[in-house]
């Protein structure tokens, strides 16, 4: 009968072998998802967070939404701008950050455009944000070559200031709640062509994803690799996705970190791997433990 650590359903000879082969581990890669932030209070994509308002978030993140209503779309990126600058990294961002100082050959691919690992000091050099930032905008115009990165403005514009009432932020992401009719006007412009709209530098569905960061990751696993960690995400949208079975092929060994077991995707479980089930803000830092020692929960 395991043996199981307080506060998570870690079973002590999972966390054995576990920290045995992380402590020999010399190329470690790691995938993370919306699931990493979810203690932090921001909704995943799948399952009950995955609506704002009426829309799927997932249909939100497309150029075909924002050019049909580009005033919903800033809506909804200022909205999550705004809820990810009042939340805090959590002990899971703080336990790679920690990882990627004390292993040289760590590498971070994150999913999540919300800057919270960046926040919780990951060193910049060893973390490729796959899906772009939601602070970083750019201009639409195909012919300008604005781009911006680490604009921490909230709102972005004035128009964009999430209404109030009784000095407390109205929810937004309620459908009850009515949006504010902000003019294309009023939305954010390009400083440079003084023309376009410029739009969150976050990468939407049906767009590729950032060369420089492609060509990064693919020249990292082309060699071998000791270890995956998949942290909190479903393992459905692919490229990303994908990064699991080119490590498995690079020799690794698969550790899945997620609230649910993972029965399908690319994160399915073979033999071989381990599955730790719980809260990543609890989990991460407890697996990495044996390298990173305790990480104190963030005040
Ligand atoms: P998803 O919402 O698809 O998946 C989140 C995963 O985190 C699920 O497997 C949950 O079971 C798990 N989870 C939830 N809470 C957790 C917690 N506290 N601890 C650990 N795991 C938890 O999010 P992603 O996999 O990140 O892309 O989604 C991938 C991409 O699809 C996103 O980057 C975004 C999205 O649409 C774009 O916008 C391009």
């Amino acid at each position: 009968m395991p043996s199981f650590t307080a506060h998570s359903s870690v079973s002590q000879p999972d966390l054995d072998s576990f920290s045995k082969h992380l402590k020999s581990s010399k190329r470690i890669l790691a995938l993370c998802g919306a699931g990493l932030s979810a203690s932090s209070g921001l909704p995943t994509f799948r399952g009950a967070g995955g609506y704002w308002r009426t829309y799927d978030a997932t249909q939100l993140a497309t150029s075909e939404a924002f050019m049909e209503d580009p005033s919903l779309v800033w809506q909804f990126y200022n909205y999550r701008r705004h809820m990810a600058l009042q939340a805090k990294p959590n002990r899971a961002h703080f336990a790679l950050a920690e990882l990627a100082r004390r292993n040289p050959d760590f590498l971070t691919i994150s999913q999540n455009v919300d800057g919270l690992s960046p926040r919780a000091h990951h060193p910049a050099e060893t973390l490729e944000l796959l899906h772009g930032s939601l602070y970083d905008v750019k201009c639409t115009n195909f012919h300008c070559d604005y781009v911006e990165q680490n604009n921490f403005t909230d709102p972005i514009v004035p128009a964009l200031e999430i209404p109030q009432n009784t000095g407390a932020d109205l929810d937004i992401s309620d459908a009850e709640v009515p949006l504010k009719d902000i003019s294309t006007g009023d939305l954010p412009h390009c400083p440079k062509c003084k023309t376009a709209l410029l739009r969150p530098g976050v990468v939407w569905f049906g767009e590729p994803l950032p060369v420089k960061t492609v060509s990064r990751i693919d020249d990292w696993t082309s060699q071998h690799i000791d270890l995956i960690l998949v942290i909190g995400t479903s393992a459905i949208v692919y490229p990303a996705a994908g990064y699991i079975a080119t490590a498995r092929k690079m020799g690794a060994r698969v550790a899945v970190v997620n609230m649910e077991r993972p029965d399908s995707g690319a994160s399915k479980l073979n033999a071989g791997d381990w599955f730790f089930q719980g809260d990543a803000r609890v989990v991460v830092p407890q697996i990495l433990e044996a390298v990173t020692g305790n990480i104190e929960e963030p005040r």
